[in-house]
């Protein structure tokens, strides 16, 4: 555009329009693909992403979860074929969630200390398979207990301390099959100290912990629990999960953590939660991982299905801003899709 004599309030005129003279023009860094990815401050990586993968028993098994188009559950061989294909497209670690039948559920989870459970036979096929693979095992009764809680109830309370023990004992177990990182997700307090003590009892003292710190009592939990039938037989979560109003607790969550020996902490969900993220990622100099939960892989799913949202773009664009807030990994059910894509 030519250049115009400015006038004396320092705009310009072109055609009766006034045209201010501007120093920053913010557009200039956006002006090509290839100015935008050297300005660009955020980026998602193959190895910023985790898998999580339900196991069912059985062989050859690969069955449907309604609320979670393209999820299944697999049964461990199949899983050892998905978890190969997605070590080779880059992803760096699976977290692992096993599917019970009631008959093995009971109100102290006991089955989650069997050396022949699912779980643990799934983890030691899949270090077998792939031993550079990172195993991440989720330790909480509710996948264990005919009660759907996370911890052992006795008259409708969530026992605490007597629930620490079984925590420490399936730590262990899982660790002794060969996970990598155990990921306790139940809210109980003092659980990593615990976990942390036992672990080093038994000599794990390599096998690292990821603390569930801030995990909500969310409505976006839906869709796993239809995949685990995990949904609580009463009550709900509220006395050990966190309350959605607060960010505050969230980061004395992740200090009493961090002091208890956890290697990573975690905050859950993570859309509507990207504030929460920011405020620990900036309060803690541990790494910081963010779940995007069922129900953020079940709204976009199902918009798309719809022809709603294009969701290849707004799947990338939601992990972004996730990594964008704070967080240094994220576990998603659209991992092993944008692996093949980045
Ligand atoms: C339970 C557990 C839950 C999830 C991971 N571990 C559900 C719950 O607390 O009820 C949710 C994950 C998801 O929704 O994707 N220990």
């Amino acid at each position: 555009m030519a250049n115009k004599e400015p006038t004396q309030d320092g705009t310009a005129e072109t055609d009766g329009l006034e045209i201010p003279e501007l120093v920053s023009r913010p557009r200039r860094n956006r002006k090509s693909e290839a100015v935008r990815s050297l300005v660009r401050e955020t980026h998602l990586r193959r190895d910023n992403l985790i898998w999580p993968l339900f196991v069912v028993d059985g062989s050859s098994q690969k069955i449907p979860i309604d609320s979670m188009p393209d999820c299944f559950r697999y049964s461990p061989d199949v899983l050892v074929t998905e978890a190969k294909e997605a070590f080779k497209r880059g992803i760096p670690a699976v977290a692992l969630f096993p599917a019970l039948p009631d008959s093995l559920k009971d109100r102290l989870g006991t089955e989650s200390t069997n050396p022949e459970g699912l779980l643990q036979r799934t983890v030691r096929q899949l270090k077998d398979a792939l031993p550079e693979l990172a195993v991440i095992t989720d330790v909480a009764l509710d996948p264990y207990s005919s009660d759907g809680h996370d911890g052992i109830v006795e008259d409708g309370e969530i026992l605490n301390d007597e629930t620490l023990e079984v925590l420490a004992a399936m730590s262990v177990s899982q660790a002794e099959a060969g996970a990598d990182i155990i990921a306790p997700s139940d809210m109980m307090d003092g659980r990593v100290g615990r976990i942390r003590e036992a672990l080093d009892a038994a000599g794990f003292t390599s096998v690292s912990i990821l603390s569930y710190s801030a995990k909500y009592a969310s409505a976006f939990y839906g869709p796993f629990r239809d995949a685990l039938d995990s949904e609580p037989r009463s009550g709900d979560k509220k006395t050990y999960q966190m309350d959605p109003a607060n960010c505050e607790e969230a980061v004395r969550e992740v200090f009493l953590d961090e002091e208890e020996g956890a290697d990573i902490v975690m905050v859950k969900p993570a859309l509507a939660y990207l504030d929460v993220i920011a405020r620990v990622k900036s309060e803690t100099m541990l790494p910081v991982a963010a779940y995007n939960v069922s129900g953020e892989y079940a709204m976009l799913k199902a918009a798309a299905r719809l022809g709603w949202l294009d969701e290849e773009a707004a799947v990338m664009e939601t992990l972004l801003a996730i990594r964008r807030a704070g967080a240094d990994m994220i576990l998603t059910y659209f991992a092993r899709d944008v692996a093949e894509r980045l």
